[in-house]
């Protein structure tokens, strides 16, 4: 499929020339991601001394995303919008070479995710609050669709202006589109036309888990929030710390500290105190619910670690 890709670098660079909010996008998390593979092109690749002078036309070919997405199949054709779909990495990976990606999730090659992974354009990724929000997709346009839908994740971000809708899923996610033993086939495609609709997340078994990431310390929290069942959008993360008597026992203060959101689905809190665990957090999802996972961190805690909680959204 080489053949039918840009280079890395020229592609990349005309893209970020021609996306109207593209590259440029990234700056706003900490850890820009990288851009992914270059995007097949749609049609005779231009030359780039005419991506300048096309970048004035690119708000004409990218419609402005509408506010929201159908969260139910209310709408019409059973809730099935069209997207267009691309994907990176290995053709049997989970997409980024580190099997991680722009929301800092880890390991996305393993359960539960086991690489049925994509990256979100704008209307999906929604700056990081799209993050862990699960997606049907299908595809019936070429002969090697199964037409099957198939469960994805948003775990990353690409503001290539494909389509209004874009995802630039992993290969298996892409392959994972085809009837029985045409996955290649399908991949060596590039980019399909596909539908999707959003569906809630199931992690059976699983509870909301948090990883208190790399370089947090006592007046710098951040926390990476996984597996929550439903719309898997956490809209806000609130911590409760602990007062320590003088025998050593903790009582939790019984204030709640929101956290606000770093990148991704971590979210951080910067204090101007050491922070004094065991913490308990309390999540609210996009319907509103709030789950209090109860002093789920130790006072010893330790950075690069998960805490499991006992708790977990209705699906
Ligand atoms: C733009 O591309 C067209 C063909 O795609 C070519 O004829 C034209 O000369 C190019 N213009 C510039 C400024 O490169
Ligand atoms: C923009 O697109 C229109 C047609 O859609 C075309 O006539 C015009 O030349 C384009 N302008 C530039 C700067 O590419
Ligand atoms: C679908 O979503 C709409 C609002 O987006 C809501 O009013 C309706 O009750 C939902 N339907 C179902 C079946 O969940
Ligand atoms: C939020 O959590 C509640 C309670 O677990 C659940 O019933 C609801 O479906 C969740 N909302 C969404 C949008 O997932």
């Amino acid at each position: 499929m080489a053949g039918r890709l840009w280079s890395v670098a020229g592609g990349a660079a005309l893209l970020c020339l021609l996306a109207a909010h593209g590259c440029t996008a990234t700056t706003k998390h900490h850890k820009p991601p990288k851009p992914h593979k270059p995007i097949p092109s749609p049609s005779p690749s231009p030359s780039p001394g005419n991506a300048s002078s096309s970048s004035s036309n690119s708000s004409s070919t990218v419609p402005p995303p509408p506010a929201s997405i159908p969260g139910n199949g209310s709408s019409t054709s059973g809730g099935w919008l069209n997207a267009r779909a691309t994907w990176y990495g290995a053709p049997n990976g989970a997409g980024p070479d580190d099997n991680g990606g722009a929301c800092g999730f880890k390991n996305v090659n393993l359960p539960p995710f086991s690489a049925m992974t994509s990256c979100g354009n704008e209307p999906l990724f929604k700056d990081g609050k799209g993050c862990g929000s699960c997606y049907q997709i299908r595809c019936v346009g070429h002969p090697a669709c199964s037409g099957a839908p198939e469960t994805v994740i948003i775990t990353d971000m690409n503001y290539y202006p494909v389509s209004l809708y874009h995802f630039d899923l992993s290969g298996t996610a892409f392959g994972a589109m085809a009837k029985d033993n045409r996955n290649d086939e399908l991949r060596h495609a590039g980019i399909i036309d596909i539908q999707f609709r959003r569906v809630a997340c199931q992690y059976p078994g699983l509870t909301v888990t948090f990883h208190v990431e790399e370089g947090s310390n006592p007046v710098y929290l951040a926390i990476l929030v996984e597996y929550e069942n439903g719309d898997g959008d956490v809209v806000q993360v609130e911590l409760m710390e602990s007062i320590r008597a003088a025998d050593g026992a903790a009582t939790p203060t019984g204030v709640w500290t929101a956290m606000r959101e770093s990148w991704g689905s971590i979210w951080r809190l910067d204090t101007n105190h050491p922070l004094q665990g065991p913490f308990s957090l309390r999540i609210t999802n996009e319907s509103g619910k709030t789950l209090v996972a109860d002093q789920v961190i130790p006072a010893d805690w330790q950075p690069n670690t998960v805490y499991s909680s006992l708790v977990q959204f209705d699906s």
